[in-house]
């Protein structure tokens, strides 16, 4: 099985950024142990944290016929993005959204999400781990033939 990890803008300072907020653990130590934990369960894991939304939605587009499942944290883009909600739908790979922080507990902004309603499951407040239950739910969501 082959999954896609996504990270939106800003999750490249992690262990700089507020970490108080987001832990201090970096996107580098997070996928690192994700990638091994991974091959414990015989996923092939590929990542791309990017600051641009066009790659992140050329990024989704490239992986119709070729990912079984992704795991996307849109980070600010969860907030503003109606064309990453449209990527997944429209490459229609069923995807898990996760948030470091638990955003609800947050700022009023933060409360909506565009992806949300349309994510298979949506895991927040779990720090780093939240990326690792996603994982390891990935065989109950993925594309089967
Ligand atoms: C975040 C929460 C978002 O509101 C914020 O813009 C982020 C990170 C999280 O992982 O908690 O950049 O997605």
């Amino acid at each position: 099985m082959k999954v896609l990890v996504l990270n939106g803008p800003n999750l490249n300072l992690l262990g700089k950024r507020e970490p108080e907020v987001y832990g201090s653990q970096t996107l580098t130590d997070i996928i690192d142990a994700l990638t091994i934990e991974a091959q414990q369960l015989n996923i092939t894991l590929s990542h791309l944290q990017s600051n641009r939304e066009y790659e992140l939605i050329e990024k989704i587009h490239e992986s119709a016929n070729e990912i079984d499942f992704i795991i996307i944290n849109p980070a600010a883009f969860t907030h503003t993005s109606v064309a990453i909600r449209d990527a997944l739908l429209g490459v229609a790979i069923p995807f898990v959204e996760v948030h470091l922080s638990n955003i609800h507990k947050r700022e009023a902004f933060r409360h909506h999400s565009y992806l949300s309603d349309v994510a298979c499951a949506v895991i927040c407040g779990m720090g780093a781990k939240g990326y690792s239950f996603a994982l390891q739910s990935a065989s109950q969501f993925a594309i089967k033939d």
